[in-house]
C-alpha cells in the first residue's frame, strides 16, 4: 500500500473504545473510515451523528460488510470474548485487523487467532496502548540498554477508580471479559512480560471481592433506589445523563432491556475488586502486580530492580527516575512534554504504527503471539486466586 493511499479501514463496535477509535480514524490522515459495525443499529446512528460520518456505510454484522464494503483493514473494538470471530472473518476475508486489548479470553479463542494470523501471513497488529506510552517505552529501552543490569525484580501498581463502574457493565461477567485479571490486568502483565523479556513460568495470584459484595439496604437499580442522589456509586456520578456514553448505554436498554444503571454491588459479578499477582519468568525475573478498583487515585507506577541500578516509572507524572548502585547515581527524566491524548500518550501513538504495519513499513507492533502472554497469565492469575495454589506454566 503506498504512502499517500489512504487506508480504508472499518470500525467494529460503537461502544466507549470504539467512540475513541472511530473519533481519531474519521480525521486520521493515513485512514478513510468507510463503515462501521454494531449489533446495536442506534449505536452506530449515535456516533455516526456525533463525529459527522455523513452517510457513512452501516452493517450489523462484519461477514456482510466485508461481503459489501471495500477496504483494507479493520478494526475492532467489542468486547473481549467476541475477538477471535471477528479476526478469523477480518483475516479470511484479506483484511489487515487492528484489535483491542485482551487478545480474547480463552487459550481455544487465541489459539484461532494465532492460526489465522499465520494462514493470512501475519496481519494482525494488538491494540496493547500502554506499550506506546513515551514513558513504558522509553522504560522498556532503558531495559534493553542494559541501565538497570540483570533485572531481578518487577512492582507494577495499578490503582483505578474508574474500574469500579466495571461492574454494572459486560467486564463483570467472566463469561465476556474473563474476569478482571484478564480483560483488566492483561495490559500490565503484557508490560511485565514484555520488561522482564523472557516466557512466564509460574503465577500465584489472590485476591477477593470485598466492598462490591451485595448490600440489602440498596436497590438492582440505580434509579429504583432510595440512595441515589448521595451515594458516590451512582450511574449518573460516572455518566452524566444526555453524555455520549449515557445515549449509548441507553440505545442498548432500548435494544436489548439491559439495565444501564446496575447497582455496583447488588450486580450480578463473578470477579474480584483488588488483588495481587505474582509471576515469575524463565530469566529468574521476580513480577508482581496489585490491582484495585476500590481506591481514590489513579496512577499506574512500576519499579524495576536490577544489578546496575533500579528504574522507577510514575505514568501519571509521566516521569521516569533511575538510582544507579556503581558509581551511585541519580536522574530523573520528565516526559510529561511528549503526553499527548488517552492512555498516556499512547492512543495518540498507536494508529500511526498500525498504518505503517498495514503499509509494510517498519513499526512499532504487537503481534498476536506475543499478545498471548499478558492473557495467559491472566488465565493463571484466575485459576490460583480460585484454587489458592502456584500455576505452573509446565
Ligand atoms: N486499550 C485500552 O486501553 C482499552 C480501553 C477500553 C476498552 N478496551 C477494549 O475495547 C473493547 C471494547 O470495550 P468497550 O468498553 O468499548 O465496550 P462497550 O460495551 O462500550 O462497546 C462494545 C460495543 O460492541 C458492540 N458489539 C458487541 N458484540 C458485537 C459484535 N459481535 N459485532 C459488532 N458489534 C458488537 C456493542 O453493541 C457495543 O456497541 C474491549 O475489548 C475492551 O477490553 C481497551
Amino acid at each position: 500500500m503506498m504512502k499517500e493511499n489512504k487506508i480504508k479501514i472499518v470500525a467494529v463496535g460503537m461502544g466507549g473504545r470504539g467512540s475513541w477509535g472511530v473519533r481519531e480514524l474519521s480525521k486520521h490522515p493515513d485512514f478513510e473510515l468507510v463503515a462501521i459495525v454494531d449489533i446495536i443499529p442506534e449505536r452506530m446512528d449515535i456516533l455516526a451523528a456525533e463525529y459527522e460520518l455523513g452517510e457513512i456505510a452501516k452493517f450489523t454484522t462484519l461477514k456482510e460488510c466485508l461481503k459489501a464494503a471495500p477496504s483494507d483493514a479493520v478494526a475492532i473494538f467489542t468486547p473481549d470474548g467476541t475477538h477471535a470471530d471477528l479476526v478469523e472473518a477480518a483475516l479470511g476475508a484479506g483484511r489487515y485487523v487492528f484489535v483491542e486489548k485482551p487478545l480474547d479470553i480463552s487459550e481455544d479463542r487465541l489459539d484461532r487467532i494465532i492460526d489465522a494470523d499465520r494462514k493470512a501471513g501475519g496481519k494482525t497488529f494488538v491494540g496493547l496502548n500502554l506499550r506506546f506510552t513515551p514513558v513504558y517505552t522509553m522504560v522498556h529501552e532503558l531495559v534493553a540498554e542494559g541501565v538497570a543490569g540483570k533485572v531481578l525484580n518487577i512492582q507494577a501498581d495499578e490503582f483505578y477508580s474508574g474500574g469500579r463502574t466495571y461492574f454494572r457493565r459486560w467486564n463483570r461477567l467472566e463469561s465476556i471479559g474473563g474476569g478482571l485479571w484478564i480483560t483488566k490486568a492483561c495490559h500490565d502483565f503484557d508490560l511485565l512480560y514484555w520488561m522482564s523479556g523472557a516466557e512466564p513460568k509460574t503465577v500465584y495470584a489472590s485476591g477477593a471481592l470485598d466492598y462490591y459484595k451485595p448490600r440489602a439496604d440498596v436497590a438492582q437499580t440505580c434509579r429504583d433506589c432510595h440512595l441515589n442522589d448521595m451515594c458516590p456509586d451512582r450511574y449518573e456520578a460516572w455518566i452524566g445523563r444526555g453524555s455520549l456514553a449515557d445515549r449509548l448505554n441507553s440505545a442498548t436498554e432500548r435494544a436489548t432491556g439491559q439495565r444501564r444503571d446496575l447497582c455496583l454491588f447488588n450486580s450480578d459479578k463473578d470477579t474480584l475488586d483488588h488483588g495481587i499477582a505474582t509471576v515469575t519468568f524463565s530469566n529468574n525475573v521476580v513480577a508482581s502486580y496489585a490491582l484495585t478498583v476500590v481506591t481514590g487515585m489513579d496512577n499506574r507506577l512500576m519499579r524495576i530492580g536490577g544489578t546496575k541500578g533500579t528504574i522507577e516509572a510514575d505514568v501519571g507524572a509521566a516521569k521516569i527516575t533511575i538510582r544507579r548502585r556503581y558509581p551511585k547515581g541519580y536522574e530523573e527524566i520528565d516526559l510529561s512534554a511528549a503526553i499527548k491524548g488517552g492512555h498516556s500518550g499512547g492512543d495518540e501513538r498507536i494508529f500511526r504504527q498500525f498504518a505503517s504495519f498495514a503499509r509494510g513499513e517498519s513499526s512499532q507492533v504487537v503481534r498476536p503471539a506475543e499478545a498471548v502472554m499478558g492473557v495467559r497469565i491472566g488465565i493463571a492469575a484466575r485459576q490460583s486466586t480460585k484454587e489458592k495454589r502456584i500455576v505452573d506454566f509446565k
